[in-house]
């Protein structure tokens, strides 16, 4: 099971905001771009579910914010980390807005998370991948279950 100890979650965010620095105001978007590129490669039929968001055009606005929208959301709940209440509760409201998502399931945050170690591993200086993983599973447990 996964604990997401207190060394882990120093790792996980000192790797999260050596990426997202205020200096690398346009880097949010890119990285969350190639993270669901990496995605829909491993998974085309994941792609559907962005539809509404205008993935087919993934250089639109409306992508563009969705990105955003998942990144802020990431954002938060690593910065809750040490902060188990308010982290649940968090997790919490993210797993009812993707339940609401027809046909989003546990298996597409599995799939998610390999493709964000990758895009990490690529962009941050000392990529740890065991303390991501052992917190990126509280994360996506908390949202996705039991999807
Ligand atoms: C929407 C966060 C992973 C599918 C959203 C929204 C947030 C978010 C904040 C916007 C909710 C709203 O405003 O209503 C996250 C986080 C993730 C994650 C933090 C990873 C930890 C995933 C994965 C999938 C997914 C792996 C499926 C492949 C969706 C869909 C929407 C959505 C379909 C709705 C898009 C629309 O607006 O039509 N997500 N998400 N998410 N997410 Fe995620």
């Amino acid at each position: 099971a996964a604990h997401c100890s207190w060394e882990n979650r120093k790792e996980v965010q000192e790797i999260w905001h050596s990426v997202w620095g205020s200096q690398f105001a346009g880097r949010r978007v890119a990285v969350a771009k190639a993270v669901f590129q990496d995605l829909f490669n491993r998974d085309p039929d994941a792609k559907a579910l962005f539809t509404r968001v205008n993935v087919d055009d993934m250089d639109s606005p409306e992508f563009e914010a969705h990105c955003l929208r998942v990144t802020n959301g990431l954002d938060t709940v690593i910065g809750l980390l040490d902060d188990a209440t308010v982290l649940n509760e968090q997790l919490g409201h993210l797993h009812t807005q993707h339940e609401q998502r027809e046909g989003v399931t546990a298996e597409h945050f599995a799939i998610f998370a390999r493709s964000m170690a990758g895009a990490l591993d690529q962009v941050a200086p000392c990529f740890n991948h065991r303390a991501w993983d052992d917190c990126f599973q509280v994360i996506s447990d908390g949202i996705a279950h039991d999807l």
